[in-house]
């Protein structure tokens, strides 16, 4: 008799639902300018609903969060002063420094993972050091490593070199197992594209580029294979996360990164997808919850463990509220 099998039956059933987005799986991005003094924070006008924090501010951004259940936080961090080789990234009184310092020292088992790159550090922006006009890989390294173990000594928990630099996993783990950091974990932006997904993240971090573009080290969007290049490298050198970033529009490569490896997996819901949800919902044109949820929820089925999300608060309030 047909049909013997409905679908329908068991459709409203959330015992069989197969993806749950849970806070533990959240890590939430924060900005902290050290030109920003007190406890004062500011609007981030490109990404309605973020701010910039002061340090003081920031430290009670992540105790709010962390009572929400959100137990990770991934720092960038915007630097009173930049020059062309972004020397105030390892500075260890650095705006980085001091607000891990200050972090952990009000909620030790809040994983504080820092962003490692140059970019918001240098006075052209680019992620990597400038010579005759070219970002070049191999003396970059060596400034990631010293970064590397400037944050490690902070006590981050986590670093997170975002700058697409060949070798730099390797070469940011043998210095911090030199200088005895064997237990920092490294969170490497594996799989990052090109994208003009970007643009709200720059006026947020002030890390917006003078000249060129960073296609010479970001990957071309129209390329998947060349992904799982990059994280197989990438696992080879050390790395104990990997990511894709973004996220939503890169589906395919986060499902053919999870079905390829055994490392955990983030994914990074960027500045241009929140933004591209907050703005249409601004307008009531998109219902902002069910839209946030229906996309994060479609990220961790596609494969990724982790989700770097500027929504983290959000979906930890509708989850309350269920
Ligand atoms: C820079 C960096 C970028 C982001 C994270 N780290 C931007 C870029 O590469 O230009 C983007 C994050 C976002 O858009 O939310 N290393
Ligand atoms: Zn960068």
């Amino acid at each position: 008799m047909f049909p013997a099998v409905r679908m329908r039956r068991l459709r409203s059933l959330k015992l069989i639902r197969e993806t749950w987005l849970s806070t533990d799986d959240l890590i939430l991005p924060l900005f902290i300018d050290e030109n920003i003094e007190g406890e004062n924070k500011k609007p981030i006008d490109s990404m309605p609903g973020q701010y910039r924090f002061s340090i003081e501010s920031a430290v009670k951004e992540v105790l709010e969060a962390y009572s929400m259940g959100i137990k990770s936080v991934l720092l960038f961090g915007i630097p009173a002063r930049k020059d062309e080789t972004g020397s105030e990234a390892f500075n260890t009184e650095g705006v980085i420094q001091r607000a891990v310092r200050r972090i952990k020292k009000e909620a030790d088992d809040v994983v504080v993972i820092t962003d490692l790159c140059l970019c918001e550090y240098t006075t052209h922006g680019h992620c990597g050091l400038v010579e005759n006009g070219q970002v070049v890989n191999d003396p970059t390294l060596e400034v990631l490593g010293k970064i590397a173990v400037s944050h490690a000594e902070a006590g981050a928990d986590i670093v997170a070199p975002s700058g697409m630099m060949d070798g730099m996993v390797k070469a940011i783990r043998e210095k911090l197992d030199e200088e005895g950091f064997t237990d920092t974990a490294i969170m490497a932006y594996s799989a990052k594209y090109n994208s003009a997904l970007y643009g709200p993240f720059r006026e947020a971090a002030d890390s917006g580029y003078k000249f060129g573009d960073r296609s010479s080290y970001q990957m071309d969007f129209s390329n998947a294979r060349e992904a799982l290049r990059e994280v197989e490298l990438d696992i080879k050198e050390g790395a104990d996360i990997v990511m894709v970033k973004p996220a939503i529009f890169y589906l395919d490569i986060i499902s053919e990164v999870r079905a390829r490896f055994d490392v955990p997996l983030a994914a990074y819901n960027v500045s241009g997808e929140y933004l591209m949800i907050t703005a249409a919902s601004e307008k009531g044109y998109l219902n902002r919850e069910e839209v946030l949820m229906e996309g994060l929820t479609a990220i961790k089925r596609a494969g990724a463990d982790l989700i770097i999300t500027y929504f983290a608060k959000d979906v930890a309030e509708v989850l309350r509220q269920r």
